[in-house]
């Protein structure tokens, strides 16, 4: 059995365990100062553990008010970061536009292992907006580590986070090309990160312009049950890899079913959107997981010709460990609201 003693010592120090809880805001989570450097570590530590069957993480469940939204019930426990909670996230694509608020909403809450007692709530934005990113860059290091041209689709909070992820990983990236349907989230884009890039960002003209344009390329728009194949099979060339955030809602289905490689974060995830109809076409042929790929286990690109498709829609593991370093360092410079159970 995995032996606790320090974390419970480093809570019991921090907070009265049992009788109140940490509240952090998505200021508080974002201002405790974790770096997208740690933020790597940390992503990479979870896919790790996920890689090495360190974990408990059911596939998420959902419930769906309006066809085009969804809410995510996402449990998970890391024995190693003594990482125990759940998140819940809602995802309305329409809130920009409609309601001036972001798509991407959720709070999460940290349990203490070893009496089950809620120690923290916090904001699952900010957390959410940089974990999902670590992961797609660290399996684009593995899947295409040469690549010299990235793109993104959808040019949001995933988006903008991308293009700032992507060079920390990919070390011979010469130039990053973005798509979105919104002008003026492109032009946010290129405003708001060009300076924290050291590489061009250039606006295409279409789906096709950015497809050319790249050898990996990365989605982050909408999920949707019907596929919206935004970009057709026969655009995709050999040595191509598409990293998805967004399910298979934004690729051809056929790119999928007849990629070399068709790899996910969670089978079980994958296996329980089929069920629900996420995946008309049928659910490919799954080579394996992105954690086995991080934790060495299998192999990452292993010819220049081969078509890879990531599909990561999103694990709880990650959720937990990079909360659970929020917590602690929130505690340790005494940032949040503490709230009496
Ligand atoms: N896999 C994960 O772990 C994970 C985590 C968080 C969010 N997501 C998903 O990522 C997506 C984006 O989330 P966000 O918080 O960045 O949302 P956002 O609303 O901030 O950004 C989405 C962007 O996609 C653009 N877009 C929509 N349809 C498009 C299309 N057909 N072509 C090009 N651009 C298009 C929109 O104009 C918008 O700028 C959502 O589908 C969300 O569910 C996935």
């Amino acid at each position: 059995m995995t032996d606790f003693s320090t974390d419970r010592a480093f809570l019991s120090e921090h907070i009265a365990i049992g009788k109140e809880l940490l509240y952090l805001t998505g200021e508080e989570c974002r201002g405790v100062g974790l770096t997208r450097d740690e933020i790597l570590i940390l992503a990479h530590d979870a896919l790790y553990a996920h890689g090495t069957g360190d974990y408990e993480m059911p596939a998420k469940i959902g419930v769906h008010p309006f066809d085009d939204v969804l809410y995510h019930a996402m449990p998970a426990y890391v024995p190693s970061k003594a990482a125990v909670g759940a998140k819940w996230i809602a995802c309305y694509p329409r809130n920009p536009s409609e309601f001036g608020i972001p798509q991407t909403t959720g709070l999460l809450m940290l349990n203490d292992v070893l009496s089950g007692c809620p120690i923290a709530v916090m904001d699952s934005a900010w957390l959410t907006a940089m974990r999902t990113p670590a992961v797609t860059v660290l399996a684009a290091e593995k899947l295409h580590p040469e690549a010299r041209s990235f793109g993104m689709f959808g040019c949001g909070v995933q988006g903008r986070e991308h293009v700032r992820f992507v060079t920390k990983t990919l070390k011979n990236l010469e130039s990053i090309f973005i798509y979105d349907v919104d002008e003026e989230a492109m032009d946010a884009l290129i405003a708001q990160v060009s300076p924290d890039v050291p590489v061009s960002i250039t606006k295409c003209e279409d789906s096709r312009d950015l497809v050319e344009s790249c050898d990996v390329m990365s989605s982050a728009t909408v999920i949707l049950k019907e596929p919206l194949a935004a970009v057709p099979d026969d655009w995709i060339t050999p040595g191509q890899t598409i990293l998805s955030n967004d399910l298979n809602t934004f690729w051809d289905p056929r790119t999928s079913l007849r990629a070399d490689r068709y790899i996910v974060d969670s089978r079980a995830s994958h296996a329980l959107f089929a069920d629900m109809g996420y995946f008309p076409e049928g659910l490919p042929e799954i080579d394996c997981e992105t954690g086995a790929i991080i934790a060495g286990r299998e192999p990452g690109r292993t010819s220049a010709e081969e078509i890879i498709v990531c599909s990561n829609i999103g694990m709880a593991v990650c959720d937990m460990v990079l909360g659970r370093a929020i917590l602690d360092r929130a505690l340790e410079k005494n940032i949040g609201t503490r709230l009496p159970l």
